[in-house]
């Protein structure tokens, strides 16, 4: 198998050359590591053996890990947002928002968002303004000093149920409701755990004990949760009405617009990802080009060492050098000859 590779790649190589025969003018390059290697194929196969080997056992740990969970593990969804290339559904986000808002918001927190986010992403500046005026926000001091309430901003944040965890602990039996704003990316399973919990609601099995307040939803952990079923069919209604509202459908859009909220920037990631993969390109493909360019002189340049040519010529430039001595001292003896002439 190396043979054969390594047989490819010289091929390979030498077409590269451009098809020259290069009879090495150089000693041939001995890299380190390639000699390193040579010659020692058990040292190769024990290294592989055991890098397979741990591989094989982090697997394994994993997977026990997994499967001594105390929950069952969440259905793969068909989102419109996964894969590499693919925008957040903004109607879905749209509806998530408004079940958000008529459900989720009276227990969960959505601190780190604020109405601005909206604009541009599933609402119009002036419809996102109307949101935001739908609250009311303690400020203050004002120029007498005193706290007032005023109309939400787009600046304002969402709104949290309770004052603070005390309070949420204590109307909700102990348990409390977590803040849902990264929610998505905060639990292994992301968007598919959420939908499975919302949506996962059973009847316990025999012999399984819930506490006052507890409800039985195999997917979290546990299988007891202080959350009831707060999804059904029709538990709100849509504006578009060719979107029917039934269980699942909430479920997606609310997990969507939770998708969102997790990952705001997720949709300019991905279009920057486009453009760094095409300009890249391009670029790779011109500074390959220019590398081939600018080395095409040197590196098909062809030095030729041929002793015999090269004698001839040594005797050739002798037998010149001889007989321009020879002109020269016979102009010098006409000379004389002349001279002796004339005395
Ligand atoms: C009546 C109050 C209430 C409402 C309404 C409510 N929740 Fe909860 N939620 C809770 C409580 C309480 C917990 C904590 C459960 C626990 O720890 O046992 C919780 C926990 C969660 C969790 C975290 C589960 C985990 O793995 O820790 C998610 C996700 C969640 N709720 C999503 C939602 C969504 C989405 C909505 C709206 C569709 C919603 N909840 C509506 C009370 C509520």
């Amino acid at each position: 198998m190396t043979g054969k590779l390594r047989s490819l790649g010289l091929k390979l190589f030498q077409k590269a050359k451009g098809g020259f025969n290069w009879t090495s003018v150089r000693p041939k390059a001995s890299l380190p590591g390639r000699t390193f290697f040579a010659g020692r194929p058990k040292l190769l196969g024990a290294l592989g053996v055991l890098a397979g080997g741990a591989g094989l056992l982090i697997y394994a740990l994993e997977a026990s890990v997994d499967a001594s969970s105390d929950c069952v593990h969440p259905p793969h969804q068909d989102w419109n947002h996964t894969g590499l290339l693919a925008a957040l559904d903004k109607e879905s986000v749209r509806r998530g928002y408004f079940v958000y808002k008529e459900v989720c918001s009276s227990c969960h927190s959505l601190q780190y968002i604020a109405y601005r986010n909206l604009v541009g992403v599933c609402m119009t500046e002036s419809e996102a303004k109307s949101e935001a005026e739908g609250i009311t926000v303690k400020d203050g001091p004002n120029e007498e000093g005193n706290y007032f309430d005023r109309p939400g901003k787009l600046s304002d944040h969402f709104p949290s149920p309770y004052p603070n965890e005390d309070a949420a602990r204590s109307a909700n039996n102990g348990a409390y409701p977590p803040d849902l704003s990264y929610i998505v990316s905060a639990r292994k399973g992301g968007e598919d755990y959420v939908f499975a919990l919302l949506t996962g609601y059973c009847e316990p099995p025999a012999g399984f004990t819930l506490r006052d307040g507890q409800y039985f939803n195999p997917y979290f952990s546990g299988g007891a949760i202080s959350m009831g079923k707060v999804i059904d069919n029709e538990v709100v209604s849509y504006a578009d009405e060719n979107v029917a509202a039934s269980a699942a459908q909430i479920a997606k859009d609310v997990v969507t617009f939770l998708k969102w909220t997790s990952e705001p920037e997720s949709d300019e990631r991905r279009l920057l990802l486009i453009k760094v993969v095409l300009m890249s390109a391009f670029l790779i493909a011109m500074s390959y080009y220019i590398k081939r360019h600018k080395w095409s002189a040197l590196k098909s340049r062809k030095i030729f060492y041929i002793p015999e040519l090269e004698r001839q010529a040594a005797q050739a430039a002798r037998e010149a050098e001889l007989a321009a001595k020879k002109a020269e001292s016979d102009q010098c003896n006409r000379c004389e000859n002349k001279n002796t002439d004339k005395d």
